[in-house]
């Protein structure tokens, strides 16, 4: 899939691409049918909401799930951050976003890249979100966020909060994003299952909890462009990936029909991806 040179000035203008119903619903009930036996794992990829139980976010299913494996290579997703970049890029972070019915909470306003650099040490902002709805998205059940053109202000002075959420997050100010939304607004692209949003490290982003009796699960890939890999390590390799070898794609047809991918942590994750290593990479 090529972005148009209106796509592109659109993707400059405003830091994302939203496609309404990009996949069908057949492909995406290929990934929504592994999705509870995948939460269900008890391993350090599931990470959990702080009220109880629920996932909040399950890291690196591409690693151990074959139909998340094949979406890791989808040309749908992978073609159009290839062509921003200009270059091959490989797997930085996978992610199944939970933001499940009654218990999702919120994430607040970010942007990935500052957590990428300030974390990871990721020389540039050539990295970004592809992500894709796995449940229709809706106005009630906690849709992203964006403040549409905050992507070219750069890496914006954010706080490491380990405190409002289950998960720790460089995030910005409230006098900031007044500031922001001032200039941009908001917006929050809502849609079926199957939709697809592009969006630039640097856009700030949040979602607020899902009070609704629908889940709102989304899977996120985090494309990196191959020469601008991280150079530190200290968050663990599910979260922060450190094989930069660049992603192949398979058809586009994939979802749909088998083909063979590596599941290399099937069995379990490697002693050495579950935790940092204070070296340069
Ligand atoms: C994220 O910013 O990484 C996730 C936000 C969301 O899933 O709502
Ligand atoms: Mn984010």
């Amino acid at each position: 899939m090529n972005l148009t040179p209106e796509q592109l000035a659109q993707f400059e203008r405003d830091g994302y691409l939203f496609f309404p119903s990009l996949f069908s619903r057949t492909e995406m009930k290929v990934l929504t049918d592994e999705v509870p036996a995948l939460y269900a794992q008890r391993r350090p990829e599931n990470v959990r909401e702080r009220t109880g139980d629920v996932v909040r976010t399950n890291f690196a299913a591409h690693m151990y799930s074959e139909p998340f494996a094949r979406l890791a290579r989808h040309p749908r997703m992978v073609e159009p951050v290839r062509q921003i970049f200009a270059e091959d890029v490989y797997m930085h972070q996978f992610k199944i976003n939970g933001k499940m019915a009654f218990d999702g909470d919120v994430w607040q306003w970010h942007q990935d890249y500052g957590t990428w650099r300030n974390d990871d040490q990721m020389p540039e902002a050539r990295a970004m979100n592809i992500a894709i709805f796995l449940d229709e998205v809706n106005e009630f059940n906690g849709p992203l966020m964006f403040i549409p053109g905050s992507h070219k202000l750069g890496v914006l002075q954010a706080e490491h909060d380990t405190s409002t959420t289950s998960y720790p997050l460089w995030t910005i100010s409230h006098e900031t994003i007044r500031k922001l939304v001032e200039r941009g607004g908001i917006v929050a692209p809502k849609g079926p299952a199957g939709s697809m949003i592009l969006f630039h490290g640097c856009l700030v982003h949040a979602s607020t909890s899902n009070l609704s009796p629908w889940n709102r699960v989304s899977v996120y890939l985090s494309l990196c462009a191959v020469s601008n890999h991280i150079r530190r390590f200290k968050r663990p390799g599910y979260i922060a990936h450190r094989d930069f070898a660049p992603i192949q794609c398979l058809p586009d047809d994939c979802l749909l029909k088998r083909y063979d991918v590596p599941l290399p942590w099937k069995d379990g994750t490697p002693a050495e991806e579950l935790q940092g290593i204070l070296r340069a990479a």
